[in-house]
C-alpha cells in the first residue's frame, strides 16, 4: 500500500501533522496527478481500484472517479451548510456521519479523506449487515490511519437503538441501500435528529407488493389501478412511487427536499438522489398529500409503518 499524498487542508481545516510523504506522487501517471486532489490518498484510492497498482487511471476508473467526484460535490454542500454544533459544556462539536448500507464503505472513505481528515474533528460510522465488509472496512481504516471512522456489522434497523451510536447524528447517507433499507435509515435520522440525508434509494418491493395485494379491488375502484396491473409495471410504478412517498414524508417531517440526478451512473438504473436538509418546518400540505397519494393507492396500511406522521402535525407548520 502506498502512502498518502501531502495533506492541503480545506479552508478552516485544522492543521494537522500529516508525513509529506512523496512516494505515492512519484509513481503516480500524469493523468492521475492532474484528477487526484491536493492530500488525497493515493492508497486509498488503489484500495478502491480507482487507481491501479501502478498509479495510473484507466478508462472504468476515471469513470469511477467522476462519478466518486460529483456525488462528493452535493454531500460536501451538504456538510458546509451545517451551522457548528456545540456539546453539553459549550465546546465544538465534530459533525457525525452515518452511512448505511455502507458495503466497501467506498462513500465513508472518500467522505473522510476528502473532508474530515483534515477537519481533525468529526466522525463516520458504516453500517453493514455482511461482516466480511465491516472487516475489511476496519482494516483499511487502520492501514490509513482513518482513525475517526467506525464500522458496525448492524442492520439499519438495529443500528437506530445501538449503544455504539451517539444520539445525534448529522447526515444521514444510504447509497444503493437494498430494497427497504432506505425507509430504515429514513427512521434512523429522524431518531437521530439528522440535520441532512443524502439517499440514493435502490430498488424497493414492499410498495409493489402492497399494489399486488390490493390490485383487484382497486381495479374495480379506478381506471388508474391498469398502471399496476400487470406485476412489471407493479414494480416500476412501485419504486417511483416509493420515493415520492419518501420525499413527502421527509417534508412532513421538517425537511426540505431536492431530487436530482446522479449523472455520469449510466451503468446503474437507480441513479436518484435524494437531498433533504433540516429545516423544522413540517409541512402540512406534504403530510396531507402523504395520507391522499396512499389512499389513491390503497395503500393506506403504510401509514402505520412506513410514514407514521404525529397524530396532529399541523402546530409547528405552515403549508
Ligand atoms: C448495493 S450495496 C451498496 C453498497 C455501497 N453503499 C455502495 O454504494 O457501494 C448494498 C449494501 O447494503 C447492505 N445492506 C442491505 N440491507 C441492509 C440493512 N438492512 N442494513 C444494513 N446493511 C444492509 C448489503 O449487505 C450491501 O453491502
Amino acid at each position: 500500500m502506498k502512502a498518502p499524498l501531502p495533506t492541503a487542508p480545506p479552508a478552516g481545516a485544522k492543521k494537522r501533522n500529516t508525513p509529506a510523504a512523496a512516494c505515492g506522487a512519484a509513481t503516480l501517471s500524469e493523468d492521475a496527478r492532474a484528477a487526484i486532489r491536493p492530500g488525497q490518498s493515493v492508497a486509498l484510492l488503489q484500495e478502491l481500484h480507482i487507481l491501479t497498482n501502478d498509479g495510473r487511471l484507466n478508462q472504468d476508473s476515471r469513470r469511477k472517479l467522476k462519478q466518486v467526484y460529483h456525488l462528493y460535490q452535493f454531500i460536501e454542500k451538504l456538510l458546509l451548510e451545517l451551522p457548528a454544533r456545540t456539546d453539553a459544556d459549550g465546546a465544538p462539536d465534530g459533525l457525525t456521519v452515518a452511512d448505511h448500507g455502507a458495503g466497501k464503505s467506498y462513500l465513508g472513505f472518500i467522505l473522510y479523506d476528502l473532508f474530515f481528515k483534515a477537519l481533525g474533528t468529526g466522525h463516520i460510522y458504516g453500517i453493514e449487515t455482511r461482516a466480511e465488509l465491516v472487516e475489511k472496512s476496519q482494516q483499511l481504516a487502520l492501514a490509513l490511519g482513518f482513525d475517526r471512522m467506525t464500522f458496525l456489522n448492524l442492520s439499519v434497523l438495529e443500528s437506530t437503538t445501538s449503544k455504539s451510536l451517539p444520539a445525534q447524528i448529522d447526515l444521514v447517507t444510504a447509497l444503493h441501500a437494498c430494497d427497504t433499507a432506505t425507509d430504515d435509515a429514513i427512521a434512523f435520522g429522524l431518531a437521530k435528529r439528522a440535520r441532512a440525508f443524502a439517499l440514493v434509494p435502490c430498488c424497493q418491493a414492499e410498495v409493489a407488493r402492497h399494489l399486488g395485494g390490493s390490485r383487484a379491488l382497486m381495479l374495480a375502484r379506478t381506471p388508474l389501478a391498469e398502471l399496476w396491473r400487470h406485476p412489471l409495471h407493479a414494480r416500476e410504478l412501485g419504486s417511483q412511487l416509493t420515493n415520492v412517498l419518501r420525499c413527502l414524508y421527509l417534508e412532513a417531517m421538517g425537511y426540505q427536499v431536492t431530487v436530482t440526478e446522479l449523472v455520469g451512473w449510466e451503468h446503474s438504473m437507480k441513479n436518484e438522489l435524494i437531498l433533504a436538509r433540516h429545516t423544522g418546518h413540517k409541512k402540512r400540505a406534504a403530510a396531507e398529500r402523504l395520507r391522499a397519494v396512499l389512499q389513491e393507492f390503497g395503500l393506506e396500511a403504510l401509514l402505520d409503518t412506513r410514514f407514521t406522521l404525529p397524530p396532529d402535525n399541523s402546530a409547528d407548520n405552515q403549508s
